[in-house]
């Protein structure tokens, strides 16, 4: 077991994102910001000797990150179902997260069944609930809660769906045509959800990654061609007609920090707001060393959580880095940490309805990053070991740091 490390870079942490608020130019609907508190980091308890601050746990097997945000929002993470079927990999599972994200077995690619389809009585689209079925079994047993992903995407789903009788050689589907589909496809898997799992999936992503690395809606995808830009409506409408009423329903995309694809999400969500149709956005949250920037999620943040009501998620969260040295790692934890104050923060204090965080995937080991990038990655939580890594701990100690806060703040009114 690793006794745990403290970050030794930083002497002085501003907590609650006080300092990453200077700087944060761009947000006009930014809150009023929390009074600047710098606190003196106490020293690293040197192994052994030094009694842990508080009586607080130092090592993460005694921890629980779930337990920890219990008050604020759940925690999440992507995970396949061969590590659901591995006791030990469960136990490490369950320990700090109390809900879980298929990280592929739930998109249409693993659903939507080709033999079926194109023997089906009424020419609809059908689904293969095996698997499903296994996993939400499996999810109950261990009580832990599911978001499903993904109903809607232009990646991950057969190519067949969109052509006429289903061959890929033969054009795409009209519009009237395409609509039936996605609402038979989507009707079938939430109602298979409804009335055979009530509660285990408690949001779906109805749509994924809608918006373009341009300008304005992805309109290469698919649903975009085949039914037009009310596909997104359209999938949202189904979607509410056959959840169950407490399912949330969100939108969810990635680079949701970039300016431009932040103007055009949100231009989506409002539409949708005003129907009633969704409850939340979803932020992948994929971030990279090279590129972070806390004050760009903040000011996301707070631009969807203008709309009432509407719950914020960070339902893909990681952090490539290519490099696992111990500097690089307690760089890396020092960033979760600014996110971690930022998110503790808003909820907190009322600015934001943040609900979810859900990591991509459990460990260093198994990260999808290091297929996507081409190279190592080390973007989690845990090593190939599970080992907790320094961001888990600066991760945990966000929360009690708030407390600490909210304690000066008080003696100081
Ligand atoms: C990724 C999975 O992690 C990989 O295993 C798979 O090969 C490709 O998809 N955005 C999403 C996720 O919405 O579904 C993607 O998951 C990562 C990017």
């Amino acid at each position: 077991m690793k006794l745990r490390k403290y970050i030794t870079t930083c002497a002085v942490v501003s907590i609650l994102g006080a300092a990453l608020l200077a700087g944060c130019g761009e947000n006009k609907d930014k809150p009023e910001s929390a009074p600047e508190v710098s606190v003196e980091k106490t020293e690293e308890p040197s192994e052994a000797t030094d009694e842990p601050e508080e009586n607080k746990p130092t090592d993460a097997s005694e921890m629980s990150l779930k337990d920890e945000y219990n008050e604020l929002f759940t925690i999440g993470v992507a995970v396949n179902s061969w590590q659901l079927e591995d006791k030990e990999t469960l136990d490490v599972i369950t320990k700090d997260f109390s809900s879980f994200t298929c990280e592929n077995e739930m998109k249409p690619d693993y659903v939507l069944d080709y033999e079926k389809t194109i023997d089906s009585d009424d020419g609809m689209p059908e689904i293969n609930t095996e698997n499903m079925d296994k996993i939400m079994t499996m999810a109950e047993d261990a009580g832990l809660k599911m978001r499903g992903h993904t109903l809607v995407w232009h990646s991950q789903t057969p190519e067949w769906l969109f052509h006429e009788d289903y061959d890929e050689e033969k054009d795409y589907v009209g519009r009237d045509t395409m609509l039936e589909r996605m609402e038979a496809y989507i009707k079938k898997v939430l109602t298979f959800c409804n009335e055979k799992h009530p509660g285990t999936v408690y949001a779906w992503d109805v749509v994924n990654e809608a918006a373009s690395d341009g300008e304005g809606l992805r309109e290469d995808s698919p649903w975009y061609i085949t039914i037009g830009e009310d596909y997104i409506e359209k999938a949202f409408e189904y979607a509410r007609k056959y959840a169950d009423k407490d399912v949330k329903l969100f939108l969810n995309d990635y680079n949701t920090e970039v300016n431009e694809k932040r103007k055009v999400l949100y231009d989506v969500v409002v539409g949708l707001h005003e129907k009633g149709l969704i409850d939340g956005f979803g932020m992948q949250s994929h971030h990279d060393r090279e590129y972070f920037n806390v004050d760009e999620i903040r000011t996301t943040i707070m631009k969807f959580a203008q709309l009432e009501g509407l719950e914020i998620q960070l339902t893909e969260l990681d952090m490539h880095y290519n490099d696992n040295s111990e500097d690089a790692m307690n760089e890396q934890a020092e960033a979760y940490r600014a996110i971690f104050d930022t998110l503790v923060e808003l909820d907190k204090e009322g600015f934001a309805n943040i609900t979810n965080v859900t990591f991509w995937g459990l460990n260093d080991g198994t990260t999808w990053l290091t297929g996507h990038k081409k190279e190592d990655s080390y973007p989690l939580l845990f090593d190939e070991n599970n080992e907790a890594k320094p961001c888990y701990y600066s991760i945990f100690d966000a929360v009690a740091a708030s407390d600490k806060y909210a304690g000066i703040k008080k003696e100081s009114e």
